[in-house]
């Protein structure tokens, strides 16, 4: 009697256990790994960090393009000009080679990363500069190649970040600041308008953790496309 029931269960389970599988598919030619996700998000890290023009080369898709109102409030001091605001910051390849590679190094960590399918990459990343550390966000568009090194190529850059503390640090803006951490006078000479939330430092601490960067997965997978897995459900 017992083992019948056992039979019995085993069956279930087997009968359970047989769906009609799904296709498998080669995730590295359809879908970015997390590996080759890592690898991009290094890639722009040491365009900043450590650049050279061969890399940019290699990393970069030939139509590359770099949306940055932070990084051309950087070219323009803050002013109006020479790069008109909301529009390309470098409108090709070598425009970002030709800026990029007259910067010197910048420190630069990467503390989160997300990803999809076939990009964008997603990173957060502080660069630990003096006085004040700078925090930004990048969205990189990416597109797959097979003609060199690099499975996946950055190919449109949009990037913000915190120019206000970067222009600080070049000496470019001179805060005044009073103890209750309000800008007595802002950028341009006028009052501030509002003033900063008081934080208490172990709120600082929690919203810039120290220590390692940390690069995150976020939920996915590399299955077939959503069409046809409805597809396969309908039949
Ligand atoms: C890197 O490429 C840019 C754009 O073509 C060029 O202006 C610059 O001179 C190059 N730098 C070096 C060191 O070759
Ligand atoms: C993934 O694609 C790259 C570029 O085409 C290739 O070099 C590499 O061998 C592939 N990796 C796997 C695991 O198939
Ligand atoms: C800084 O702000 C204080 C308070 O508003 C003001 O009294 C002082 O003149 C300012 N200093 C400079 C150098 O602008």
């Amino acid at each position: 009697m017992r083992s019948t029931i056992i039979a019995a269960a085993a069956f279930a389970v087997g009968a359970l256990a047989t769906p009609t599988l799904l296709p498998k598919r080669d995730c590295n030619d359809t879908c970015m790994t997390f590996d080759q996700a890592t690898a991009v998000a290094n890639n722009f890290k040491s365009l900043i960090s450590a650049y050279s023009n061969a890399t940019a080369d290699e990393y970069l898709a030939v139509d590359f393009m770099d949306y940055s109102d932070s990084v051309t409030t950087l070219i323009d001091s803050g002013c109006t000009s020479p790069l008109p605001l909301g529009s390309v910051t470098f409108g090709s390849r070598e425009a970002f080679e030709a800026g990029q590679g007259s910067q010197p190094d910048i420190p630069f960590e990467i503390l989160n990363m997300w990803y999809a399918c076939t990009g964008p990459v997603v990173i957060r990343w502080r660069s630990a500069q003096t006085p004040n550390i700078v925090t930004g966000n990048i969205v990189m568009e990416t597109v797959r190649d097979t003609t060199g090194s690099e499975p996946w190529l950055i190919k449109t850059v949009y990037s913000e970040f915190n120019s206000g503390d970067w222009l600080v640090n070049l000496g470019v803006f001179k805060p005044n600041c009073t103890a209750d951490g309000n800008s007595a006078a802002g950028p341009v000479g006028k009052k501030a308008k509002r003033s900063l939330p008081h934080t208490s430092a172990a709120l600082d601490d929690e919203a810039y953790p120290t220590g390692r960067p940390q690069l995150s997965r976020i939920s996915y997978r590399c299955t077939i496309p959503w069409s046809e897995h409805k597809a396969s459900r309908r039949s």
